[in-house]
């Protein structure tokens, strides 16, 4: 497993092949591939040094491969770099792939009846109806359960979805414990349909990534077309309210430029963007500390999505703090 590789560990073993690139050197002949190998427990850079050019068609193509080779190199920021002496394709009707895509530590089938726990406690009969007619069907508990939340950033791993979902209720039910202006029923099925286009945005069986569907629409749309579909399956479903979930859901990245064709112009709606915002930056932010943990340094590297560099010695003087304070 990709975790418990460290220096000068010899390799074999099957892995995913992903990020592949052909370099040509300066003498304009040789070629070297550059790429990553990953399992569920992680990934690291590899390089197959002098490939020969009629293998760059093939080798360009493979995806899952027994990997032989060495780790060769530890990086400044504690990233590992593997020398690769041979690959050879896997045939993939072999594997289960689930051990080659990133997974959340939670236990999702915990998480998942957390979901159904909370949608038991919806009172409103026609709000409760919505949220059954969707979780009751096994194979979108299914997807739900395995989706990530996203390709990057925020929870990109399989059960990330019902994580992120489950964290954003939470923050939700607290919205509305402090603020009683707010219907809690509404709040907490919007909590947990927000999202549900992403088990259509993303393909998650073999890979982590965009579908076309995803590309081209984005989640919102899938998920107000989902939610659309259900309406017009119950004949009893209020007009006005089914104006209010969709509103919700339209709104809930906050700003145009997010994706969001309008504002929040509802209480429960304002509430859902900024408790779906603070869970994704939070976890986003807890992300990039778990990816700089072997990072020798007080700030991480640049992070793209925050435009910053994030403080790496928070836990360090916390703890160290605390120690203080119990030793005194
Ligand atoms: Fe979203
Ligand atoms: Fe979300």
């Amino acid at each position: 497993m990709i975790a418990g590789l460290s220096l000068n560990t010899q390799i074999n073993d099957i892995f995913l092949l992903k990020n592949k690139e052909f370099k040509v050197r300066r003498d304009k002949k040789t070629i070297d591939m550059f790429f990553k190998i990953a399992d569920k427990t992680g990934e690291i850079e590899a390089i197959n040094w002098d490939v020969s050019s009629d293998k760059v068609e093939e080798l360009g193509k493979i995806e899952f491969a027994r990997v032989q080779g060495h780790v060769t190199k530890k990086k400044i920021d504690g990233t590992l770099q593997a020398t690769v002496s041979s690959l050879t394709e896997t045939a993939t009707l072999d594997l289960d792939y689930s051990d080659y895509l990133p997974q959340s530590k939670e236990n999702l089938d915990e998480l998942m009846s957390k979901i159904f726990s909370k949608i038991n406690s919806i009172e409103n009969y026609h709000l409760k109806n919505l949220l059954k007619s969707f979780f009751d069907d096994p194979e979108f508990a299914e997807k739900f359960k395995r989706a990530p939340a996203a390709t990057k950033v925020h929870q990109p791993y399989i059960g990330g979805l019902a994580e992120h979902t489950i964290k954003v209720v939470a923050i939700c039910e607290t919205i509305g414990n402090i603020y009683k202006e707010i219907n809690r029923d509404f709040l907490i099925t919007m909590a947990i349909l927000h999202d549900i286009g992403k088990i259509r945005e993303y393909a998650y069986h073999k890979v982590i990534e965009h579908t076309d569907e995803g590309k081209l629409l984005g989640h919102i749309a899938i998920s107000l077309e989902m939610i659309d579909r259900k309406i017009r399956s119950m004949d009893d479903f209020p007009k006005d309210l089914e104006l209010m979930v969709k509103h919700t859901l339209l709104s809930h990245h906050g700003h145009f430029e997010f994706g969001s064709p309008r504002l929040p112009s509802i209480l429960a709606a304002i509430a859902l963007y900024y408790a779906d915002e603070l869970e994704a930056k939070v976890s986003g932010f807890i992300n990039v500390k778990e990816e700089n943990k072997d990072f020798n340094e007080k700030w991480s590297k640049w992070v793209w999505w925050l435009e910053r560099s994030i403080y790496l010695d928070e836990e360090a003087i916390l703890k160290n703090k605390i120690n203080e304070t119990e030793e005194e």
